[in-house]
């Protein structure tokens, strides 16, 4: 027997997973910093730097309203205190919703904070930071978010940090009407990021510079007013739609208390000094989930 039929086959599948893989010249335009953002290896790798002169930015030609997205990224190396990498979501104008991860970064050796918030209807002041469990300039790790109607759970390699609640019925705002693009930037910050401020930028290490690649949305995208998930034919094109009702299983509960026991160096919900009146009310009702 022939083995073409297998091997067609093979070449089909792999094909289709590069073309749902992203494309940074399709999915993204560069928005800020000149020359200092640049797409590579046709298509799939995105290089932001910061110098002295300036940093740089990107920013998702799509908008999205729920969806899992994916993004690996490889954060500044070596001495990075007083730099900033912002990877977020957002939508647009005062009352607008967003979801952020932060990189802060460090002297060498020291590390990275990860910070994190949501933001919906304009109020944030959600922040919870993390460490890592890896050293997050070494290699490129998954960061993602899950954004549905009941919750948003942020991952990093997949590890559940960080779950929003939609608890909308008890008066808190969620996130749910306004689309968003994906942005990301590097730049200084060295007045606040590192040590609150203390440790500057050291810019005879400058350029500096984050990598990202594997770029992955499964998620519904808003054009003229509609979302591509309201109608059939291409909502039945995605590649996965379990994010659309992920939560987390006894499983996902321990790691993400992992995380939060081991990792989790701010979290606003017991920061009860910075809330005489009381902890908001999203803290009351779910310590973890
Ligand atoms: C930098 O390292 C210090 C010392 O380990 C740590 O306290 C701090 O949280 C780290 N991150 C930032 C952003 O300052």
């Amino acid at each position: 027997m022939s083995k073409m039929p297998l091997i067609t086959l093979f070449m089909v599948s792999w094909l289709m997973a590069a073309a749902t893989a992203g494309n940074f010249y399709q999915d993204f335009d560069i928005t800020w910093g000149d020359h200092r953002a640049q797409i590579l290896n046709g298509g799939q790798l995105l290089t932001l730097n910061l110098d002295k002169a300036s940093g740089s930015g990107f920013q998702s030609k799509n908008e999205y309203l729920f969806g899992r997205i994916d993004m690996q990224i490889k954060l500044v190396p070596g001495n990075s205190a007083g730099t900033v990498t912002a990877y977020y979501l957002s939508s647009q104008g005062p009352t607008h919703d967003e979801i952020d991860f932060e990189f802060l970064g460090n002297l060498s050796g020291d590390p990275y904070t990860l910070h994190t918030n949501v933001l919906s209807q304009g109020k944030g002041n959600r922040e919870q930071q993390f460490h890592l469990w890896f050293d997050p300039t070494k290699a490129f790790h998954t960061y993602s978010i899950v954004w549905n109607k009941q919750r948003i759970i942020f991952l990093v390699d997949n590890i559940p940090i960080r779950v929003f609640n939609n608890l909308e019925s008890t008066g808190v705002p969620f996130p749910k009407s306004q689309p968003m693009r994906i942005y990301s930037s590097l730049w200084n910050a060295d007045d606040w990021a590192t040590r609150g401020g203390l440790v500057k930028t050291d810019w005879t290490k400058a350029p500096f510079t984050a990598s990202y690649r594997n770029f992955k949305a499964n998620a519904c995208v808003w054009s003229a007013g509609k979302s591509s998930c309201d109608s059939k034919s291409t909502s039945a094109a995605f590649e996965d739609a379990t994010w659309q009702d992920q939560g987390l299983d006894a499983a996902g509960r321990n790691r993400l208390r992992w995380v939060q026991q081991k990792y989790m160096v701010y979290n606003y919900c017991t920061d009860s000094k910075r809330f005489p009146q009381g902890l908001p009310p999203e803290c009351k009702r779910s310590r973890f989930l």
